[in-house]
């Protein structure tokens, strides 16, 4: 068992092991005492861990109530969002009372916002359930939903009272999942560890959940403490994410958000090689570790294309863009370029 404490404008564990929904309504009941527990899920979660969830609520002593939707990204809107809320006053919850968000990125994000405003704002709980939600979206305080304009585009900064990640849960993943869990571990070990870089070389990720978990976040906790409103350093967890929202956007969202990660990587990297940031060997290491996982390297997508989407992106502020550039594995730089020259940065990473 691993316990990190996050010391943000609110402090609180994030507890990483084996078999803790068993555990989570006493873990839970300890700091809420015999509130009322709201579990949030989707209905895909829900169906293979909601029931040992409620069973442990209920007999910490706590009255629970579920809201459940349909899995997936489009479900992280405003209707959804209205629809939990509606429900929260239905019965009646108040600042007291507890919401548990069970599964991945999406309901985490989701039941995140409606905490952070549901009566201006209730304590919640995150049980993240997908290696993306674990090692990135549980962690930090950034809740939000989409709107048609774009995603996360609704949203606050809100902290949990404690995030469970019970490892057991990752083993029902699928590939795709998996993969894309692997991706964001990958950024993690290329923005600040070269150990954990080794260690997922040599032995994969599934193997070692716990420790590589716990790795990354810690390394989450160091920027998110430092930068809890991504103003500066937190921006360094964007590697690979520029190239890789852009990749997105031009797939109409169709591309996993981590096969895109991976790709944005892998462009920047030989970039950054090919114009001095970073050696040659550094390119290598990460082709061929993305490539052990199934990760892809090649954007199929044009320079152009790209770029304007790039621009288009949230990050882009003005008439320059912050990226995130390699200088070896463990460290990279934030680099501030002129948007005109996205295009040069892209053709460099070898897309036409
Ligand atoms: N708040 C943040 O800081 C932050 C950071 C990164 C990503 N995000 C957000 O996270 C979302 C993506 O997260 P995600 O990839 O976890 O998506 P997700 O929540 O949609 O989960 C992916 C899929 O896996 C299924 N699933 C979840 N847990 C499972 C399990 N244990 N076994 C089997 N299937 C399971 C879900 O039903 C879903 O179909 C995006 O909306 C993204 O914007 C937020
Ligand atoms: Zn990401």
């Amino acid at each position: 068992m691993k316990t990190i404490r996050i010391d943000a404008s609110v402090s609180y564990d994030v507890v990483i092991a084996p078999g803790l929904l068993g555990e989570a309504g006493a873990r839970i009941a300890a700091l809420a005492g015999r509130a009322r527990a709201m579990v949030v899920s989707d209905e895909h979660v829900f169906s293979l861990y909601g029931e040992k969830l409620l069973e442990s609520l209920r007999s910490a002593g706590m009255e629970t109530a579920r809201f459940l939707f349909p899995r997936g990204e489009q479900e992280k809107n405003l209707a959804t969002y209205g629809a939990l809320l509606e429900t929260l006053c239905r019965e009646r919850f108040t600042r007291k009372d507890w919401i548990v968000a069970l599964g991945g990125g999406v309901v985490g994000d989701l039941a995140g916002f409606a905490a952070a405003t549901y009566q201006r704002g209730i304590p919640f709980v995150q049980l993240p359930t997908t290696l993306l939600a674990a090692v990135d979206a549980s962690v930090g305080g950034k809740t939000a939903v989409d709107l048609a304009g774009g995603k996360n585009q609704a949203g606050a900064f809100y902290q949990p009272r404690l995030v469970l990640c019970d490892t057991d849960c990752l083993g029902t993943l699928s590939e795709e999942e998996y993969r894309c869990g692997c991706a964001e571990v990958v950024k993690y070990a290329m923005i600040g560890s070269p150990e954990l870089f080794g260690e997922i070389s040599r032995k994969p990720v599934r193997e070692h959940y716990e420790e590589v978990i716990a790795r990354c976040v810690a390394m989450k906790r160091d920027h998110v403490q430092a930068d809890e409103f991504d103003t500066g350093v937190r921006m360094l967890l964007n590697f690979g994410h520029s190239f890789g929202h852009a990749a997105e956007a031009c797939s109409g969202y169709a591309l996993p958000h981590g096969e895109a990660v991976a790709m944005g990587m892998a462009v920047m990297c030989r970039s950054a090689a090919a114009a001095g940031y970073c050696p040659e060997e550094t390119r290598e290491a990460l082709e061929k570790l993305l490539r052990a996982y199934g990760l892809p390297t090649e954007i199929p997508y044009s320079a152009e294309a790209l770029a304007e989407a790039a621009r288009a992106d949230k990050k882009a502020a003005g008439d320059s863009i912050r990226l995130v550039v390699p200088e070896k594995v463990g460290r990279c730089r934030i680099e501030t370029v002129p948007a005109g020259d996205l295009l040069l940065w892209l053709r460099r990473g070898g897309v036409q």
